[in-house]
C-alpha cells in the first residue's frame, strides 16, 4: 500500500535550518576535518543550538517529536554537504533510540531531555570483533552483584566513540538462554574501566571517530539496564535498527545528490573539444542516470520514514529496501562522478574523491547491504501466502512432489 507522506511545517523548518548550518559549518569544513580525522565541534555546536537533536526525540522529554521523516530530512542536508558528518550526527539517534523504543519511563525522563538538548550525545555499541552480521554473537558480558552490572569486554566500530557521553552497550546477560541473551545497558563516559583504545584510521567519513570501547569490570547501576528487564535486548536492536536504516538511508541519499551537485557543476565547468562536457550525450546520460537513481532513493527513503511515522508495521523490510538501494545508489553515483571528473576527480585537490571514499561505508555499516537483502528476502517469502490464489496458475506442484520422492528414495 502506498504510504501517505506528510511533511509537515516543522519537519521544513528544521531541514532549512539544516541546510544553513550545512553550507555555513559544514561544507566549508568538511575537507578540513577529513584530512584532520577531527570531530567538527563547531558544526555540532551549531545543530544544537539550532535545536535539532531535538528533531528525533519525543516531545514528552524535551524534543519536538518531528518523527524519522524530519530526521530523514535534516540527516539529507548534512551529509549532502558531508557524509561523515551526515553520520555524526544521525548515529545519535541510533545510540537513542533503544532508549526512546524501549526505555523504563524513568530512564527516558533522565536521559532524553540531556540527549535532545545537545548536551549529551550517543553512541551504539553492538557490534564485536567477532559479531558483525550475527548481532546475536555477542560475547561482552554484564554480570549483576548487588545492585550493579558489572561489564566486561570489548566492542568495535564504535561510531562517535569518545565524542560521545552516553552508550547504549549491548551485553550478554544470561549466556545460557538462546532468545533472551542479551540486555542493552546505558553506561556513561567516564565511568571507570570504561576506555576508548583505539580510534580507527579510516578509508572515509573521517570527521566522525570510530573507535574500540573496552569495558574492563565497569560498574553501572541496575537502573542503566533499557527497559529495566533483562532479555530483551536483541528485540531492542533490531527495533533500533529498523527505525535508524532510514536514516543511514537518508545520509546515503543526501550524499548521492551532493555527488551529483558536484558533478554537474563541473561537468558544465569543464571544456574538451571545444565545448563543455555536459553538452556529450555520455556525460548527459551518466548525469541523467544518477539523477534518476538519486531521485529513486529520495522517495524510498521518504515514504519508508513515513511510514515508521504512521505505525505501519512491520518495517524492517521497507527499512532495509530503503538501506540497500539508497547506499548501492550512492557508491554507485559518487563513482560516476569521480568518472565525469576524469583525471582530477582521482586527486585530493578536488572535492569528489572525499564522496567516494565516504560513500563505501554506507553499503556496510547498519548492517551490510547482504544482510539488507536476506531481511528482505525473508520477509517476501513470509508474505507469500498473501499470493497463494496464484499457485493455481502455477502446474509444477506434482513434478514437485515427484522430485521429493525421488530424493527421499535415495
Ligand atoms: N524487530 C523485532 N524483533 C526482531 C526483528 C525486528 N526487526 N528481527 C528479528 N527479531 C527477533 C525475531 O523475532 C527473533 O525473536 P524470537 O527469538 O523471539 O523468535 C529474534 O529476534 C531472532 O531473530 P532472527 O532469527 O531473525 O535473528 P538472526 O540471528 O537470524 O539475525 C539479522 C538476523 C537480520 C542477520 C540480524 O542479526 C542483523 O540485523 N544483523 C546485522 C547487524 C547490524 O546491522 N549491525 C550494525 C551495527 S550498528 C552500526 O554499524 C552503526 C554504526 O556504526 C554507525
Amino acid at each position: 500500500m502506498p504510504t501517505n507522506i506528510v511533511f509537515s511545517d516543522l519537519a521544513l523548518e528544521l531541514r532549512d535550518k539544516a541546510k544553513e548550518i550545512a553550507e555555513k559549518y559544514v561544507r566549508p569544513q568538511a575537507v578540513k576535518y577529513d584530512k584532520a580525522q577531527e570531530y567538527n565541534w563547531d558544526a555540532a555546536r551549531a545543530v544544537a543550538e539550532a535545536g535539532l537533536f531535538k528533531t528525533f526525540v519525543p516531545k514528552e522529554y524535551g524534543g519536538h517529536g518531528a518523527g524519522v521523516l524530519a530526521l530523514a530530512l535534516v540527516t539529507e542536508e548534512l551529509a549532502r554537504a558531508d557524509s561523515g558528518f551526515g553520520v555524526a550526527f544521525a548515529v545519535n539517534a541510533l545510540g537513542s533510540f533503544p532508549i526512546i523504543l524501549g526505555g523504563t519511563e524513568e530512564q527516558k525522563k533522565e536521559w532524553l531531555p540531556k540527549i535532545a538538548a545537545g548536551e549529551k550525545f550517543v553512541a551504539f555499541c553492538l557490534s564485536e570483533k567477532f559479531a558483525g552480521s550475527d548481532a546475536s554473537g555477542l560475547s561482552v558480558t554484564a554480570e549483576l552483584d548487588g545492585d550493579e552490572y558489572v561489564i566486561c569486554g570489548e566492542k568495535k566500530w564504535t561510531t562517535n566513540g569518545g565524542v560521545a557521553d552516553y552508550y547504549s552497550v549491548f551485553c550478554v546477560t544470561d549466556p545460557t538462554s538462546k532468545s533472551r541473551r542479551i540486555s542493552a545497558i546505558l553506561v556513561e563516559k567516564g565511568t571507570p574501566g570504561f576506555e576508548v583504545k583505539k580510534v580507527e584510521d579510516k578509508m572515509g567519513i573521517r570527521c566522525v571517530p570510530v573507535v574500540e570501547t573496552h569495558f574492563d569490570h565497569v560498574r553501572v547501576p541496575r537502573t542503566n539496564l533499557i527497559g529495566g528487564r533483562e532479555g530483551l535486548g536483541f528485540k531492542h536492536a533490531m527495533m533500533t535498527l529498523d527505525y535508524a536504516r532510514p536514516g543511514v538511508a537518508a545520509q546515503a541519499m543526501g550524499a548521492a545528490q551532493g555527488s551529483l551537485d558536484l558533478a554537474l557543476v563541473y561537468a558544465n565547468r569543464r571544456k574538451q573539444f571545444g565545448a563543455p562536457i555536459s553538452s556529450f550525450q555520455m556525460v548527459q546520460k551518466m548525469l541523467a542516470d544518477m539523477a534518476m537513481k538519486t531521485e529513486a532513493s529520495r522517495w524510498l527513503v521518504y515514504s519508508c520514514a513515513a511510514a515508521v511515522d504512521n505505525g505501519e508495521l512491520p518495517i524492517s523490510k521497507r527499512a532495509a529496501m530503503a538501506k540497500c538501494f539508497a547506499t548501492d545508489t550512492a557508491m554507485e553515483v559518487a563513482t560516476e562522478a569521480v568518472q565525469i571528473f576524469g583525471g582530477y576527480g582521482f586527486m585530493e585537490d578536488y572535492p569528489i574523491a572525499k564522496n567516494f571514499r565516504d560513500a563505501k561505508i554506507l553499503q556496510i555499516y547498519e548492517g551490510t547491504n547482504q544482510v539488507q537483502r536476506m531481511v528482505i528476502a525473508r520477509n517476501l517469502i513470509k508474505e507469500v501466502e498473501s499470493l497463494r490464489h496464484l499457485d493455481q496458475y502455477i502446474p509444477f506442484e506434482e513434478q514437485a512432489t515427484y522430485r521429493d520422492e525421488e530424493v527421499t528414495a535415495r
